[in-house]
Formats: C-alpha cells, structure tokens, sequence
C-alpha cells in the first residue's frame, strides 16, 4: 500500500507567487450590518437550498468578509504568508482561492482577494466563462445565484508537505463549511454543487498546479 499520510518536508520549497490576469479592483466596504446568531441554533437551521434570488453587493461583501478574509498573517523567513483565517487550513498555508460568478449581472470571473477584501475583474477566455456557466447550470440552475468556486493552488500545500492531496480536499470541506454556515447566519440559502467543472477551470489557467475543489451557490431564499 502506497503511503497516504501527509509528512512535512524536511527543507520546505519555494511557491513563487500566482499573478491572476485582474483588469478591474473593486476595493469592498467592513460590513456596516450587525449580525447576531446564536451558533447552536445555526447548527440546526443549516441546509442545501437551490431556489434563490439575487445576492445584494453588501451581503455578498459581508458573507466574504466574515468567511474568508484573512484575520492575521505570519511572514515567513522564505517570503511565504501563512494566514489564520475563519476556517481551518493545513499548515495555515490556505492553498484554496476562491471564484465569484454571478452570471445573471456579470459575465466574468471575479477573484476575491482575501487580503485586502477586494473584487477583481479577471481577463479570461469568454467562451470558457460560457461554457463553464452552461456547464454548472446542468448541475444546478444559476437563475440569479451567486457562485463562489473553489480553486487549489496544490503547490502551496506541497511545498511544505509529502502527500498533500487530502490536506487540500480537507481544507475545500472545511471552506465549503463555514461559507454555508456563513450564509445561514445571515438568513440566506445556498447549495453546494456536485461537480468539479472540469476540465473548464484547468483550461482557463492552463496550470496544472491549479485544481477545481467545486462550489456552491448562494442567494437570498426565494418566497414559495
Ligand atoms: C460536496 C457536496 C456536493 C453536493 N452536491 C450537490 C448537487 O450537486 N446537487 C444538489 O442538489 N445538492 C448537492 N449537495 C447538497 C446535498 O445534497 C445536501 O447537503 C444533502 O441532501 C443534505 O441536505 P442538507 O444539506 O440540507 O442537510 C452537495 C453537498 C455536498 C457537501
């Protein structure tokens, strides 16, 4: 049987950084609504939903800010940032970036830097934006939606660690987690989808260090 488990490496290697094709930075605001739950409660009202509407821009700002912006960040000697974040990553090294799509509004992929809590426009292949939509539909249908995608950087987690697939794939669960439970607390439905999307994410970056982990949609609870 091959060996499974994760081991740090003894001399950890360089991950020089990744430079996404931004053509357009929208810097987001600290949320301004106070939102009190009760985490018990969330506990048992956390569902999959797929009947949604329209996320405003401030409560898709806030559901970023409160799970997935960086907390706190530690530099270390070799220039890597390791960051402590809402949810949990192996080795802090958050190898998982995340894609919003929101295709009913606009037809581009957007990065989220979860540094300095910003949009960014990405320059990417139309015709792949395209299919990768139609594709997700057949999954789950958009309608007004928003889509956050899971996308890897495995080099960040194999720079330090032997075996580092499962650390990744552990890391998008505990993501995909805290964003549904993110959306409960703040009374919207979201659903995770089934599918990678593959091969459309590998063929938009043609890098193969860069793995779909799926998404999940999110938007306001549509009254039946
Ligand atoms: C990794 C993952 C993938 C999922 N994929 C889909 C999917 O493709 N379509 C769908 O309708 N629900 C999907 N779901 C939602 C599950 O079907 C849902 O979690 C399950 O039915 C339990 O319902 P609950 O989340 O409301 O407890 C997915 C959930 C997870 C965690």
């Amino acid at each position: 049987m091959p060996d499974i488990n994760p081991t740090p490496k003894s001399a950890e290697d360089f991950v020089s950084s990744f430079a996404y094709p931004i053509s357009y930075i929208e810097r987001l605001p600290k949320p301004s609504h106070n939102y009190v739950s009760d985490f018990f409660e969330l506990t048992r009202l956390r569902t999959s939903e797929k009947n949604l509407s329209d996320l405003s821009a401030s409560q898709l700002s806030d559901l970023l800010w409160y799970a997935a912006k960086v907390i706190d960040t530690h530099y270390q000697d070799n220039g890597y940032i390791l960051s402590h974040r809402p949810s949990p990553s192996a080795g802090a090294r958050h190898p998982i970036d995340l894609l919003i799509i929101n295709p009913s509004e606009n037809p581009v992929f957007q990065y989220y830097n979860p540094f300095e809590h910003s949009l960014n426009n990405l320059k990417l292949n139309e015709d792949l934006f395209t299919d990768f939509v139609t594709h997700i539909n057949d999954n789950i249908p958009v309608g007004k939606g928003t889509v956050i995608w899971l996308i890897a950087h495995v080099n960040r987690t194999s720079a330090k660690y032997d075996n580092p697939a499962s650390l990744v794939w552990r890391d998008a669960g505990a993501l995909l987690q805290i964003l549904q439970m993110t959306a409960t607390a703040m009374n919207l439905g979201s659903c995770p989808f089934g599918t990678l999307a593959d091969p459309f994410i590998n063929k938009l970056f043609a890098d193969a260090a860069i793995i779909s982990c799926g998404g999940i949609i999110i938007g306001n609870n549509l009254q039946l």
